[in-house]
């Protein structure tokens, strides 16, 4: 049968900053999806990237004191640097200053001119370089040092310059259309009807070229004018399946994306301007867009002017990659603001991974390997509650794919963790440390039925801690190339050994305790 394909994005990320907890937030989200769909016997694209052209990096660049090649060069590696500490499993890492994403562009451009999309005029308003935005005049609030300022709080600019428009206020009706055709184009909800009732409020033209700089595209056949960097960022989701070449294996397949995975703060871009260039370049839209919440640090907003960012490579150096991973995902429910306090992942760590799921790998695998000559033991016919387990974790694959599909990975884990109590208390009910006395048979039964639960687990909780998972899977010798969802209906192999058990999941102690400790 041939494949399903799925084509994944993030945002490109602006190299005017170093990563954060933020942008790792994104790629993690969508770094599950991939590794997700990829175990369930998709064909994956996982797009993430730089997007590295505007004014606002000039600016950084000039103030950093490189060219504007060599800055974004040297910030866009830090970005590479975070994929791999967080282990992001991309495909491909666009750089918006590449030639096959100038080439891109360019075509893109004259395809929009060619269908009268396009024109020139003049643009007289607001700009904030902060967000690559520009804002009507009832959007601007005056402080009262007199400093102007958008809706987001980034100041404002007045400008005046010859520009290129592209017919934004044609699409009005056409994108309504669209929301209400596909239901599922963008979410949560609550974004989506934020979204309507801006397009619904009316669409003015768009200005998609600047002149008062130079750092950015160049429209084709002007050569006074560089493309508005969100209309150059976009396209790059297009660049990635191999845009121009729309005959290219590459194009059908992945072309329109499953998903675009964004902060909430972008939502405009990729729900209302995205879907509108692409429709005026007889192109597809997206399928779906999901807008993420945003995360504040111990209840303050996290900006580099208040020195409170979070670096993820701190957070993994001090406590694990996988760690960090099922923290951020399981904490706050995707899609809602959180709040990150050290103390909850730490909180997280003990209870969920080192005592739940840890523990309970800890004490079957320890069990197996001392009672049973370290091979998995050959069960009896399974009795109800036994198979009440088997079913509960063979359940799980189809209640996932469900959760994951809408994004709501808090959901997921939460089911998943049900099974990981159900197999805890099945565990110290049936009591197999003390069966051992009384009833081998019975005891081997058991920690089969465990072992049995804990590698469909493992298996399927790989896309949130890959690591971690995959030396579970070896320590209850499950072997490497049988750990697919297709494998999930297979089971363990009598008489396969074991690894001697090595603690996965270690506690962390918090500084109360050490104080404690220490008294
Ligand atoms: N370059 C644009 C995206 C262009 S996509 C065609 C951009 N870049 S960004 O680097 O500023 O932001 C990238 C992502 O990081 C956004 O999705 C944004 O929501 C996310 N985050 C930035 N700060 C964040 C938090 N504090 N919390 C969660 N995510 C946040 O926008």
């Amino acid at each position: 049968m041939k494949k399903a394909n799925y084509y994944i994005t993030t945002p490109i990320y602006y190299v005017n900053d170093q990563p954060h907890i933020g942008h790792a937030y994104t790629t993690l989200a969508c770094d599950v999806l991939a590794r997700f769909k990829r175990l369930d016997g998709y064909n994956v694209l996982f797009a993430t990237g730089t997007d590295e052209h505007g004014q606002k990096i000039q600016k950084s660049a000039q103030l950093s004191g490189l060219a504007p090649q060599d800055f974004t060069d040297k910030v866009s590696e830090t970005f590479r640097e975070l994929a791999s500490v967080m282990n992001f499993s991309y495909d491909d890492f666009i750089r918006t200053t590449e030639n096959r994403h100038v080439e891109a562009c360019q075509f893109l451009w004259k395809k929009l001119e060619k269908n009268n999309q396009i024109y020139l005029g003049s643009y007289s308003g607001w700009y904030a370089i902060r967000d690559e935005a520009f804002y009507n005049d009832n959007e601007i609030k005056t402080l009262s040092n007199g400093q102007k300022i958008a809706p987001t709080g980034a100041e404002v600019h007045w400008v005046e310059e010859p520009s290129y428009f592209f017919r934004l206020s044609e699409w009005k009706d056409r994108l309504l259309k669209f929301y209400d055709e596909n239901p599922n184009f963008l979410a949560p909800e609550s974004r989506r009807n934020e979204v309507i009732s801006f397009v619904k409020n009316g669409l003015q033209d768009l200005s998609v070229s600047r002149t008062s700089f130079t750092w950015g595209i160049q429209i084709p056949q002007d050569s006074k004018h560089v493309m508005y960097v969100w209309l150059d960022a976009l396209t790059n989701y297009l660049t990635v399946a191999g845009y121009p070449n729309l005959s290219s294996p590459k194009f059908q397949q992945f072309w329109p994306a499953d998903l675009h995975m964004v902060g909430k703060d972008i939502i405009r871009f990729h729900a209302v301007f995205w879907p509108a260039f692409l429709m005026a370049a007889d192109l597809l839209p997206p399928k779906r867009v999901f807008a993420h919440g945003w995360w504040t640090n111990e209840g303050q907003k996290i900006s580099k002017s208040l020195g409170n960012t979070i670096n993820p490579l701190d957070l993994v150096q001090k406590f694990g990659v996988d760690q960090v991973r099922y923290f951020l995902l399981r904490e706050v429910p995707f899609g809602q603001d959180g709040d990150f306090a050290v103390k909850s992942l730490i909180q997280r760590n003990n209870s969920d991974l080192a005592n739940d799921f840890g523990n309970l790998v800890q004490r079957v695998s320890t069990m197996i390997y001392r009672e049973c000559s370290k091979q998995i033991p050959q069960p009896e016919t399974l009795q109800d509650q036994d198979l009440l387990i088997i079913k509960s974790a063979t359940q799980l694959y189809s209640l996932l794919k469900k959760e994951y599909d809408q994004q709501a990975f808090h959901k997921g884990l939460e089911q998943t963790w049900n099974v990981v109590s159900q197999v805890n208390r099945y565990i110290d009910e049936q009591a197999p440390w003390n069966l051992k006395k009384v009833n081998k048979k019975r005891m081997e039964t058991v920690l089969y039925t465990a072992a049995e639960a804990i590698r469909q687990i493992a298996i399927l909780t790989q896309p949130i801690m890959p690591k971690s998972c995959n030396l579970i899977l070896d320590q209850i010798g499950c072997k490497q190339n049988e750990r697919t969802f297709k494998d999930l209906e297979i089971s363990l192999k009598i008489g396969q050994n074991i690894n001697s058990p090595i603690g996965i999941f270690p506690r962390i102690d918090t500084e109360d305790k050490k104080n404690d400790a220490r008294r």
